[in-house]
């Protein structure tokens, strides 16, 4: 064929596609977010391949399809299996994202060393053979049948998958990956697209599941997993704040189990550690002193409680104006809060410089941490520390009102596990069973309707 190849703009962001450039994406709308890429790529053997396999299949009846044997493949990290609905489904594509530095290489070559009866194949277009092997000693654990593949051509790839028929393939990263057939440099849209729909093909054929990290930039910009998520199967974010050593690895999609599940790990000289009961560790119960300023959370990601302590510091501000900073927190939903204490209860923040930190370096998207980030800025505003054994869990509106959070059971359960004595909830908490549960238990369920009911039921 004559002439220009066609093009299209893509947007880094969401994948969107356009056939014209735009300097705001107008499916997601973010900015400057299109890059130029070829509209289709010329992969002329890969769609023979599948065409070819196209004309043999016709519909079935559901009844028809018969489930092979062992549809589950239990790895080695039990808060892996956990996370993906109970293993890895077969020819399935799973796609685990993050920051550089976080650990993503690490978590993937723990997988097949605490499996060793498991054969994978892990694929390293990032690290040479060596650097695989000393951080794989670092490890520890078994070599087992872990067979380390330092290549980033996607065809050779899959050709040399389908000879070995592993049980499992990781392939680290798909930035560094390339397709020949595709005329743009590894880490563009449409390389990146291009290898990850050959893994899929190869994935779905073979019943290999396939493993395949992306990596996510610091400033935010996605440079790639996001226009992967709707070919994947299963996304799984892995994040981390700051210096601290907890990760969480997080479900964001899930198409054979359920979403939001959270597992926790801690970053140690011999790689990640699962942590089994996370609040035990993210709560300082065994602390002498009452600090102002320390409130206890209760949250809960996905199905699974988790408690962990709040800290805010207010204190004048230095300067004109008032520094607000958030680690771990949503610093324009602090400061809706602030705004909310300002307005609704009288408190004078304006002119102070408030800092919250969620302990552990965790990152907090529950709503149910509200009452915490409240309780917390007020004790240390007050200077009155709050008895350590209280937690709290409801959602902060507007107006000042406390509103009820989902499954107060199992939070309440998680509290009373751990030796709370009292529960801060809403007031419109569905009673039957809240109360039902904190009766079994000596933990004592303090309903509250607004801020103010809040400051005198804790400072008075
Ligand atoms: P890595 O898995 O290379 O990150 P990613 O693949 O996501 O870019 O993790 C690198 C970080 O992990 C590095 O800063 C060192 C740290 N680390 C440990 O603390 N302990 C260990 O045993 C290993 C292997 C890494
Ligand atoms: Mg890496």
């Amino acid at each position: 064929m004559a002439g220009k190849a066609k093009t299209a703009w893509f947007c880094t962001s969401c994948g969107n596609e356009s056939p014209k450039w735009m300097g705001r994406c107008p499916a997601c709308g973010e900015w400057n977010t299109m890059v130029e890429a070829p509209a289709k790529a010329p992969a002329a053997s890969t769609s023979k391949g599948s065409a070819a396999a196209r004309s043999e299949r016709r519909p079935r009846h559901l009844s028809e399809i018969a489930l092979e044997g062992e549809d589950r493949l239990s790895l080695g990290l039990k808060e892996v299996d956990r996370i993906l609905g109970g293993g890895l489904v077969r020819g399935s594509l799973v796609l685990i994202g993050g920051e550089p530095g976080i650990g993503k290489s690490t978590l993937s070559l723990q997988i097949p060393l605490s499996c060793p009866g498991m054969k994978t194949l892990y694929v390293s277009g990032e690290e040479s053979e060596r650097q695989v092997k000393m951080r794989a000693q670092r490890l520890g654990g078994e070599a087992g049948s872990c067979f380390i593949f330092c290549e980033t051509q996607i065809e050779k790839i899959i050709e040399e998958a389908a000879g070995m028929q592993p049980s499992l393939m990781i392939v680290d990263s798909v930035q560094t990956m390339f397709c020949e057939s595709v005329d743009s440099t590894p880490g563009s849209v449409s390389q990146i697209k291009e290898a990850a729909a050959a893994l899929l093909r190869f994935a779905k054929e073979s019943g290999v599941p396939v493993i395949l990290i992306g990596h996510i930039t610091k400033d935010g910009y996605i440079a790639g997993p996001k226009i992967l998520e709707h070919i994947v199967d299963v996304v799984l974010q892995f994040e981390g704040e700051g210096r601290g050593s907890y990760r969480v690895l997080r479900s964001i999609k899930n198409r054979f189990g359920s979403t939001a599940e959270l597992a926790v790990f801690e970053m140690t000289g011999k790689g990640l550690r699962e942590v089994e009961n996370p609040s035990e560790m993210l709560i300082p119960m065994h602390a002498q002193e009452e600090l102002s300023g320390a409130a206890v959370a209760s949250t809960l990601d996905g199905t699974r409680p988790l408690m962990f302590e709040v800290q805010a510091l207010v204190s004048s501000a230095v300067y004109g104006t008032a520094q607000r900073s958030a680690t771990g927190f949503d610093t324009r939903r602090l400061n809706m809060l602030l705004a909310v204490l300002e307005k609704r209860a009288g408190f004078k923040l304006g002119a102070k410089d408030v800092f919250l930190n969620m302990a552990g370096g965790l990152k907090v998207s529950d709503p149910a941490v509200d009452l915490a980030v409240v309780a917390a800025v007020l004790s240390s505003n007050f200077d009155f520390p709050i008895p350590r054994d209280c937690c709290f869990s409801g959602e902060v509106g507007l107006s000042g009102e406390i509103r009820p959070v989902s499954q107060t059971e199992r939070r309440i359960g998680e509290a009373s596990r751990l030796g709370f004595k009292r529960m801060f909830v809403s007031s419109w908490t569905p009673s039957e069973g809240a109360e039902k549960k904190s009766a079994a238990s000596d933990l004592q369920v303090e309903k509250v309707a607004d801020i103010a009911e809040l400051v005198k039921k804790l400072f008075r």
